[in-house]
């Protein structure tokens, strides 16, 4: 098996404090916690309030991470921010948590891959430590989705949540702890079935002849779901392949967490028993950039994840993107 490169020194999440549940929603549009909880898993979710923004969750849950690395901001090397959601259009959402952690020696960037930016920015992590691996590199992903969501449209409003998910990586200290393969994917010919145009430069704000909903998440869920599946077996077999791994040998997978009938496809493909699956979508939704490093910090929290395990973390999104990371934990 390949030489292990990046390896996680410390995780950390922010959630806001203000829940949405299912029984909020069915006062909101014409939709039922049983439609919501049958379709998609999903119970409630988080929503930022006065004073929450993008960077703010990403530069708490980052602060954590570091804490939890023993890491100081000023030893800092690379802060990568992994959002669709970002605070502005510029500057990016990584100077400003690179400004809020006094993080000054470090270069920052934001990264747009949807639901797969994380795994996309901690495989760019990878190749920065396997270059020199005494750098340390924050890899966050990042999401305010609610202001971005149609509250209007019952077919995208139940499906997604707020929320920050921080790393602190170096290089491997053995060799053999750390990330083992990366995988990166993306189909740009689907790109229109999964959306968010506007304010973009073809989508300028209050241009009266774009329709209001081009200014939200637009999806066509049935054919996301269709390719999110065959996607993602098909990342998680590409991975398991390269490194010569059964599925059985896998202690933990992370699935981005968007669906729980996509979760629980991806682990009958792989036969894995529940125990090796980690869920959190029926507390927070699909988070998208956010959901996978979210996840792993409570899979962290909760003792599934301990030295040696082998771990796969696949994700799937707009544009589409899709990727996995096979992790020596
Ligand atoms: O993270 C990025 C990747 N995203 C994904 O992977 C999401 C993939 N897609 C999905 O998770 C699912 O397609 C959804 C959860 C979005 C939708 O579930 P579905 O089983 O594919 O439902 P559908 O879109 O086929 O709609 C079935 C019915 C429709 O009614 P009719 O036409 O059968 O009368 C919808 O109008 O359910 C209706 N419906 C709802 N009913 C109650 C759609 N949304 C709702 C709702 N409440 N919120």
């Amino acid at each position: 098996m390949r030489k292990a490169g990046a390896f996680i020194l410390g995780t950390g999440r922010a959630l806001p404090s203000r829940v949405l549940t299912n029984q909020d929603l069915e006062r909101m549009v014409d939709t039922s916690d049983e439609w919501i909880t049958q379709r998609t898993g999903i119970k409630e979710r988080r929503i930022v309030g006065e004073g929450e923004s993008n960077s703010r969750l990403a530069t708490t849950a980052a602060r954590r991470a570091l804490s939890r690395a023993g890491v100081s901001p000023e030893d800092l090397d690379l802060i990568i921010v992994a959002t669709l959601t970002p605070d502005y259009l510029m500057p990016s959402v990584a100077v400003l948590v690179q400004q809020a952690l006094g993080a000054r020696r470090a270069g920052a960037f934001d990264l747009s891959a949807t639901c797969s930016g994380f795994l996309y920015a901690l495989s760019i992590a990878d190749k920065f430590v396997r270059e020199d691996p005494k750098r340390k590199i924050l890899v966050i992903g990042s999401e305010v989705l609610s202001h971005k969501t149609n509250w209007e449209d019952r077919t995208t409003c139940v499906l997604f949540g707020d929320g920050a998910g921080a790393a602190v990586v170096t290089g491997s200290p053995d060799g053999e702890r750390g990330v083992l393969s990366t995988h990166l994917h993306a189909d740009g010919s689907l790109w229109h079935l999964l959306t968010l145009k506007g304010c973009g430069s073809l989508y300028p704000p209050c241009d009266p002849r774009i329709p209001r909903e081009d200014y939200f998440i637009r999806m066509q869920g049935r054919e996301v779901f269709k390719q999110a599946v065959r996607a993602m077996e098909a990342v998680a077999m590409e991975a398991l392949e390269t490194a010569g791994v059964a599925p059985g040998e896998l202690d933990l997978l992370i699935p981005h967490q968007a669906n729980i009938r996509i979760i629980e496809y991806l682990r009958e493909r792989l036969e894995l028993p529940p125990e090796k699956v980690f869920v959190n979508i029926h507390r927070y939704g699909n988070t998208s950039a956010a959901s996978i490093p979210i996840a792993l910090d409570e899979a962290l929290e909760e003792g599934r994840l301990k030295e040696g395990d082998l771990v796969l973390m696949v994700s799937f999104g707009g544009g589409f993107t899709w990727a996995s990371v096979l992790m020596r934990w």
